[in-house]
């Protein structure tokens, strides 16, 4: 019994790894899409929100997203083929993407109306906005998304998200180091 539990729990806890890795490579993507394209397109367009400040801001840009999805899909494919079911993984490997890109527009969305300019930090959120995007879109489209699993792998995320900012800061691809 005991036994059973945690292989499940082991098992759906991998499973979710993998689901989410597309979510992950699209979501380091855009800061170096920001650093080759020469002007890039906000989102917002520029433009303001009730409170007058931005509604997204600078660092949410059309190819950013745009750059962000394609990325995830050619890891989705690459997933697709390593294991045999490139419907599957293509499918799951776009939403989850396109899932991290809209969960990083509603952390920025959230950092603009708690009055934090592009590029301050906000703990956890700059770290966890677009796992939680890519978790709920993934859940939308049918894949299977548990709850205790994606609780395990926040840290993860969390970590690698700190590691790999930080190390981008260090090779002057990003600004900041969050
Ligand atoms: N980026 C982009 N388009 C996106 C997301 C990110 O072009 N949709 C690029 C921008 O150059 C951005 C960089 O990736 O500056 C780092 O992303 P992020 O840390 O999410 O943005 P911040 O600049 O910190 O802005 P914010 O405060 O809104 O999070
Ligand atoms: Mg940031």
């Amino acid at each position: 019994m005991v036994v059973g539990g945690t292989y499940h729990l082991v098992h759906s806890t991998l499973n979710l790894l993998l689901l989410i890795i597309p979510a992950m490579v699209a979501n380091g993507t855009p800061v170096v899409v920001g650093k080759l394209v020469r002007r890039p397109h906000p989102i917002d367009n520029g433009k303001t929100f009730w409170d007058g400040r931005r509604i997204l801001g600078d660092g949410k840009t059309w190819e950013g997203l745009i750059g962000g999805v394609l990325a995830g899909l050619i890891i989705g494919a690459i997933l697709g083929v390593a294991l045999s079911n490139l419907p599957f993984w293509l499918e799951t490997g776009f939403w989850a993407s396109l899932g991290a890109m809209i969960g990083d527009l509603a952390g920025s969305f959230a950092k603009r109306r708690m009055g934090l300019s592009r590029g301050d930090p906000a703990p956890l959120l700059d770290q966890l906005d677009f796992y939680v995007g890519a978790l709920i879109f993934l859940y939308l489209a049918g894949a299977k998304v548990e709850i205790v699993p994606a609780i395990i792998l926040a840290p993860l995320v969390y970590a690698l998200h700190r590691l790999t900012n930080m190390l981008a800061y260090r090779f002057g691809i990003k600004r900041e180091p969050h």
